[in-house]
């Protein structure tokens, strides 16, 4: 959705006498409010987690240490393996009857990491989602196809149970059956859609196959997250749907989604609900604490989870802090870049597959739909981009599409792939996260 000059057509903003007291608190304000909940996690997660209290000894810090919130850095950070060795409740730091749920992440390689929430933490998720939609533009009254995956995985219940409390009316579709979304989409009118980037293209792709115009449908708000996207692909979505896209983030480690939401009236990053999540930036190789604007993993500490506190989680996530704008009080992170664990390093040049979506988004007859193959060929790595070509693509413009793609590549990147232009429909969709990346390198 750009106006004719090609500026961003921004959403309204939230009444602000809607707005949750910490949203419209001060920095002060906020500081204070962290520092007494941030004595009371590292206390909580030290008297009742066996790995926190053997990590912090080692360090030789104690929960009485943290006197200011710098004093954080002191203490040691908490990694997926960590999550992986007290397999599967011993980060729990409440009694089993306590837990009212539990969630887990698909652990593609062994063991799967396993979270729980009191009532409580249910309770405090419900009001940050519920808060994340109301600053992507949602409202009371709104209906919600919510589309992320129920189960397991946080997305769908964590959209659901935040709509809810909003006031919303909730269609918990879940992923799959992309006919039948669309159908859903047409009969029940919804307001706004909750799903990942990459179901959404998917989506969007059904509604032109059945021969209805996307532009033409109820929807007017995408919140979309789980997965890494671009300008470039908000640019498309929001022109094919006609909506407002906006970005949202968490993690199941850390709570699921409702960490951080991007608000509608600003689109400029994601303000990060520092009421209940203490952000830092480091140096992954160092560990260092980096200052605010410089770009380095994203570690978070839960401010008010009783079931499973974390202290200082290293996401693997590639941000930057920012100060806040919509929300004054609060740091915004830059959208996220893409994880330590997605860089492809390709004959020593780092590349993340958000800097080929950029590209192949900006070069005319490409669709959004591409897949990254890393193979070897002799002694070197060598990377395939296969693009789809969009439906009107002329037989003619392909080669030239790729040659572009090729070229700006190596202009911006620094380094040369090989691309193919194929025919529409013939790479795999994504029905929830997407998996662009296929290393088929020879390891030995
Ligand atoms: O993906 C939670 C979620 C559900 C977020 C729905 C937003 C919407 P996990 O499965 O534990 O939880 O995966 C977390 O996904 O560390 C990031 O690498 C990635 N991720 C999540 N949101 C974003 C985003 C959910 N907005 C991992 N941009 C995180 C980029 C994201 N990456």
């Amino acid at each position: 959705m750009t106006t004719i000059d090609g500026a961003r057509r921004l959403g309204s903003p939230a009444d602000p006498a809607t707005l949750d007291p910490a949203e419209r608190a001060g920095t002060d304000e906020l500081r204070a409010l962290q520092l007494g909940r941030l004595r009371w996690t590292l206390r909580h997660a030290y008297d009742n987690v066996p790995h926190y209290r053997q990590a912090f000894d080692a360090a030789g810090v104690h929960p009485e240490d943290c006197t200011e919130l710098a004093d954080l850095a002191r203490f040691p950070t908490t990694g997926k393996a960590d999550l992986r060795d007290n397999y599967p409740f011993g980060m729990f730091a409440v009694p089993q009857a306590e837990v009212r749920r539990v969630h887990a992440s698909s652990g593609t390689t062994g063991r799967p990491t396993v979270v729980g929430y009191t009532e409580r933490d249910i309770d405090t998720w419900a009001t940050v989602m519920a808060r994340s939609i109301r600053a992507a533009g949602g409202r009371a009254g709104d209906t919600v196809h919510n589309a992320y995956g129920y189960g397991l995985f946080t997305g769908g219940l964590g959209a659901h149970y935040g709509a809810e409390k909003l006031g919303c009316t909730v269609i918990p579709v879940s992923g799959g059956m992309t006919p039948r979304q669309v159908q859903l989409i047409q009969d029940f009118r919804p307001r706004v859609i909750m799903v990942t980037p990459s179901y959404m293209l998917t989506v969007i792709d059904e509604f032109d196959k059945q021969g209805i115009d996307p532009r033409s449908s109820s929807l007017e708000i995408g919140i979309f997250g789980a997965e890494p996207w671009t300008e470039e692909m908000r640019r498309e979505m929001e022109q094919r749907l006609d909506i407002q896209a906006v970005d949202i983030y968490g993690l199941s480690e850390v709570l699921g989604p409702g960490v951080a939401q991007e608000c509608v009236e600003t689109k400029d990053g994601l303000h990060v609900w520092e009421d209940h999540f203490y952000p830092e930036v480091i140096d992954p190789d160092t560990g260092d604490v980096l200052p605010e604007g410089e770009q380095g993993e994203l570690v978070l500490t839960s401010l008010t989870k009783e079931a499973m506190p974390v202290i200082r989680y290293r996401t693997r996530d590639l941000t930057r802090l920012l100060p806040g704008t919509a929300r004054p009080g609060m740091r915004r992170m830059e959208k996220i870049t893409g994880r330590t664990d997605d860089m492809i390093i390709l004959r020593g040049v780092n590349l993340f597959p958000t800097q080929i979506e950029e590209i192949v988004l900006r070069t005319p007859g490409l669709s959004p739909h591409f897949a990254l193959e890393l193979t070897t060929r002799g002694r070197l790595d060598h990377l395939t981009v296969r693009i789809e070509a969009r439906p009107d693509c002329p037989a003619e413009r392909r080669d030239p599409a790729g040659q572009e793609v090729r070229q700006a590549v190596r202009d911006t990147v620094g380094i040369s792939v090989d691309v193919l232009v194929v025919d529409p429909e013939t790479l795999a969709r994504s029905m929830g996260k997407l998996q662009r990346l296929a290393d088929l390198r020879n390891r030995a």
